[in-house]
Parts: structure tokens; C-alpha cells; sequence
């Protein structure tokens, strides 16, 4: 009876599973999205209990009260926090199939021979490298993006290093293959531990030659290695249902990656090899810059005076928390007939979709949302670019710098407005770590400051009757 319920149960959930991610496709139905994701794994997890074999139900009890323990503090971080927090959850995912896998293994060593078929030998032997190098690799991707002192932050190489991390990869699968083939020999309860010392290393040296820029991407190809690592579990302990959620993480991680390679015009081996996020020299050092700014009088008057207004969002709106206020100047704008789009760059901010959950939150329709390819044929038509905190997306050098590190990087084509606002805090670069043209040229003019006070300081303008 009890298996019959939990074949259903293990449908029921994948089903949920996908609905999940088809409904997080649109902001409309991404709340259902949600739901319907937390109801598969409530589902999964009383399904697994109930069955007889179950007995320790005082240590489910105790690991579902630690589960929350971390979880609800980890539920509340900012949203700018939330890729180092998405870090940290791949990093539980990855320790948990590392250890059931050893786990798993030790108790067949006791148990006898004749549960280490080749098959499962194999499974196993993946889920302990991939979790266990999920594991580090997620903890460290966690801390460069929290910015955690004793982790540079910058990426660290030196000569032969792919050499190394791949030489222990392989040590690690070499001993691997000897575990599958003599499970049970005199030697292997110790080659076990070195199979899995040597995983966790190998997540650390992925990641420290990798930049911080990188790191949302390199993220999501954590989140497909933590579901790669499901998977092998699935088959470990023969449960389908890990199989079926396992490959769901995993595709929909690596088809993530991919989509956020595409929007830098990145490789996926770039990105793990290439030390993106070095800070190179500033392009146009040594010329002599004229930063020009403007008064939110001024400004003003400007945006009063436009047809049309492309604002273009970036990490800064969100350091900032400006969304409520830019939703105040958007209503001051179109009650005076003037057009307002916002401009989206795939990857502005910190992780994908960030800008238009921000906007989202703060009520902006999602018509006046308008993608990088659709904006950008209308910019030479926009009378002003309001560039709210944005950087590395509208950096004309990804056009033509060949030595520049965001070069082939679409962007959005703000200096091709008849007028660029810039808001921003500092003449500091973006995340890229190099200066942007865009600030010094002919038709900029900066706002500087904090974003929400400049926006502010604009809706009151337009509010408080200094302008008609
Ligand atoms: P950035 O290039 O990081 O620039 C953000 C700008 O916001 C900075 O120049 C900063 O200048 C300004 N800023 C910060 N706090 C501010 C505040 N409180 N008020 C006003 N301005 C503030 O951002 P972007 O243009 O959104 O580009 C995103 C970058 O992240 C790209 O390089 C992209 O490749 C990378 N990346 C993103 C993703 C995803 S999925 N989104 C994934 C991988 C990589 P000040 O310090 O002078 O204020």
C-alpha cells in the first residue's frame, strides 16, 4: 500500500516540479510557481517517511528542526544577497548527497558484497565527487560574492593552473574507478576518504581563479553539478523521484548558465578558465575626462521636456532599494503623456531577472518592460536614457575594446539617446572593474548620489509643483 501511495506521491511532485519551473517563466505566475515547488517537496519528503522501512523518525524530527533553524534566517537576506544565498543552499544540496553516498557506502561495507553492482558502485562514486565538490566550490562562490575578508576577491592564477585542478579531478576519478572496481579490497576504506579530500579540494581550486563577476553564472553550474549529484543518489538508493527532481535542477541549472554565457557573449569554458573580473587598467586613463553634472532642477526639466524616457536599471537600483521611487517618477512622468520604458539588460544586476523583480515589487507594469533586443532599434528615438545605477550594461567599449574584459558583451545603447542622466554614487567603475565612456560623453550629464535620494529628490520636482 505504502508503495503504491509513494509511486503516486513521487508523479504528483514531479509534475509539481515542472509546473514549478514553467510557471517561474513569467512574473505573473511566478508566485504559483513557488508554491507549487514547495508543495512537491512537502509532498516528497512525507512520502519518503511513511515508508515502513523508515524507523529513526526522532532523527527526521531533529534534521527537519535544524532544516528550519537555517532555513528562515536564509529566507529573509536582501534580495542583493540572494545569488551568495542561492550559493549556500547548492552547497547544503551538494554536502548532503557527499554524505549520504559515504554514508550509504560504509554501510554496504558492513552490510556485505552484494549491494556493490557496478551500476551502483558508479552512482555512488559520482555522487560523492560531485557532491562533495558542489560542496566547497558553492561555500567559496558564497563567500567572494558576501565579500568575506579572508576570500580574495579578485581571481588568483598562476602559471599551470588548469594543469593542477585537472590533474586533481582526475587523481579523483582514478581512485574512483579503483573503488567500483574493488569495493570491498583491504585498501579501500582509506582510498574512500582521498576520493573525497580530493573533491573538496578540487571545488576550492574552481573557483579561486574565477571572478566575482562571474560567479552568478558559475552558480548556476554548481546548481547543475548539485543536481547531477541527486541524481546519482537517486540511483544509489533507488529512488526515482531524486532521479526525476535531480535532473529537473540539473538541466534547468545548466540551461541557465547558458542563457547568461549568451547575454555576455561568453563561452562556458571562458568563464571557468579565463579569469574574467581581473581589474584592468582604465581604457581611456591618461585622456583627460570632463565629468559633467546636472542638478535635479535641471534634470528635471529635461526628463518634463521628453517624449520619450528609456529608463535603464542596474545593480545600483538595487543597492539603493530605489524601485519605490522609481515607480513615483514613472506615475509623475506618464500622468504628463510622457512615454517611460524600461530597458532590460539580461544580466543587470547580480542575478538573472533581478531588475524585473525589483521593478515588479514595485508595482511598474510589466508593458513598459522592454528587452535589450526590442529597446535598443528605439534608442536613437529616445530623448532621454535615465541610467539609474547601471554600468557594465551600457558600456559602449563592449562594442569595439578588444582588450577589455566585457569586449562582445551586448549592451544597451543609451549613448545613442539624445540625452543620457546618469545616477550614480562615485566616478567609481562598475563590476567589471573598468571606467565607461558613456559618463564623459558629449550628451551625459551625471546625477550623483545615493539612487533613491536623486530619484526622490526628482519626484519632487515634479511633485512639488517646481515644474508646471
Ligand atoms: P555594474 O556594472 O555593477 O554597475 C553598478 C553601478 O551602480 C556602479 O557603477 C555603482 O557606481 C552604482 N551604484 C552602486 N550603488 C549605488 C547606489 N546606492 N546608488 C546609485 N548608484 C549605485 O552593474 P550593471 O550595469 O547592472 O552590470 C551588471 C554586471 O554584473 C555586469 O558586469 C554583468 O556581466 C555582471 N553579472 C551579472 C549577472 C546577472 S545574472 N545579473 C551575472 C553575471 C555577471 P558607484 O559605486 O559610483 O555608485
Amino acid at each position: 500500500m505504502t508503495h503504491a501511495v509513494a509511486q503516486f506521491a513521487a508523479i504528483a511532485a514531479t509534475a509539481l516540479f515542472i509546473l514549478a519551473l514553467y510557471w517561474m517563466n513569467d512574473p505573473k505566475t511566478a508566485r504559483r510557481g513557488v508554491y507549487a515547488g514547495v508543495a512537491g517537496m512537502a509532498i516528497a519528503v512525507v512520502a519518503t517517511w511513511i515508508q515502513p522501512e523508515i524507523v529513526h523518525h526522532a532523527w527526521i524530527l531533529l534534521a527537519i528542526a535544524a532544516g528550519f533553524l537555517v532555513g528562515v534566517p536564509l529566507s529573509r537576506v536582501p534580495l542583493t544577497a540572494v545569488p551568495q544565498r542561492t550559493a549556500l543552499s547548492h552547497s547544503f544540496g551538494g554536502l548532503a548527497a557527499g554524505l549520504v553516498g559515504t554514508a550509504e557506502y560504509y554501510l554496504w561495507l558492513q552490510e556485505g558484497p552484494e549491494h556493490f553492482t557496478t551500476f551502483r558502485m558508479s552512482a555512488l562514486v559520482a555522487e560523492v565527487i560531485l557532491g562533495f565538490l558542489t560542496f566547497t566550490g558553492s561555500l567559496m562562490a558564497a563567500g567572494k560574492l558576501q565579500e568575506v575578508r579572508w576570500i580574495p576577491q579578485r581571481p588568483v592564477t598562476y602559471p599551470g593552473q588548469n594543469v593542477v585542478n585537472l590533474g586533481v579531478l582526475g587523481a579523483a576519478v582514478v581512485l574512483g574507478v579503483l573503488l567500483v572496481r574493488h569495493p570491498t579490497a583491504a585498501w579501500s576504506g582509506s582510498v574512500f576518504p582521498a576520493v573525497i579530500g580530493l573533491a573538496l579540494l578540487f571545488g576550492v581550486l574552481l573557483i579561486i581563479p574565477i571572478g566575482g563577476a562571474d560567479m552568478p553564472t558559475v552558480i548556476s553550474i554548481l546548481n547543475s553539478y548539485a543536481g547531477l549529484a541527486a541524481v546519482a543518489m537517486g540511483f544509489v538508493l533507488d529512488n526515482r523521484l531524486l532521479v526525476t527532481a535531480g535532473a529537473l535542477d540539473g538541466s534547468s541549472g545548466l540551461i541557465l548558465s547558458i542563457i547568461m554565457c549568451r547575454a555576455m557573449n561568453r563561452s562556458f569554458t571562458n568563464v571557468l578558465f579565463g579569469a574574467f573580473g581581473t581589474v584592468k587598467k582604465a581604457l581611456v586613463a591618461g585622456e583627460q575626462k570632463v565629468w559633467k553634472q546636472e542638478s535635479p532642477e535641471g534634470a528635471a526639466q529635461l526628463l518634463d521636456q521628453a517624449r520619450l524616457v528609456v529608463v535603464i536599471p542596474g545593480y545600483g537600483m538595487a543597492v539603493a532599494q530605489a524601485q519605490h521611487k522609481v515607480r513615483e517618477l514613472f506615475d509623475q512622468l506618464t500622468k504628463r503623456g510622457i512615454a517611460v520604458k524600461f530597458a532590460i539588460h539580461p544580466v543587470a544586476g547580480r542575478m538573472p531577472g533581478h531588475m524585473n523583480v525589483l521593478l515588479a515589487e514595485a508595482d511598474i507594469p510589466y508593458s513598459a518592460l522592454v528587452e535589450m533586443d526590442e529597446i535598443n532599434p528605439e534608442m536613437p528615438q529616445c530623448d532621454v536614457a535615465l541610467v539609474i545605477g547601471a554600468n557594465d550594461v551600457v558600456n559602449p567599449a563592449a562594442r569595439y575594446a578588444k582588450g577589455s574584459p566585457i569586449y562582445g558583451m551586448p549592451i544597451i545603447d543609451a549613448d545613442k539617446a539624445r540625452t543620457v542622466l546618469a545616477i550614480k554614487r562615485s566616478k567609481k567603475p562598475g563590476f567589471a572593474g573598468i571606467d565607461n565612456e558613456l559618463y564623459v560623453r558629449d550628451n551625459t550629464w551625471m546625477l550623483f548620489g545615493d539612487a533613491k535620494g536623486v530619484i526622490g529628490d526628482l519626484v519632487k520636482q515634479f511633485a512639488g509643483g517646481g515644474l508646471h
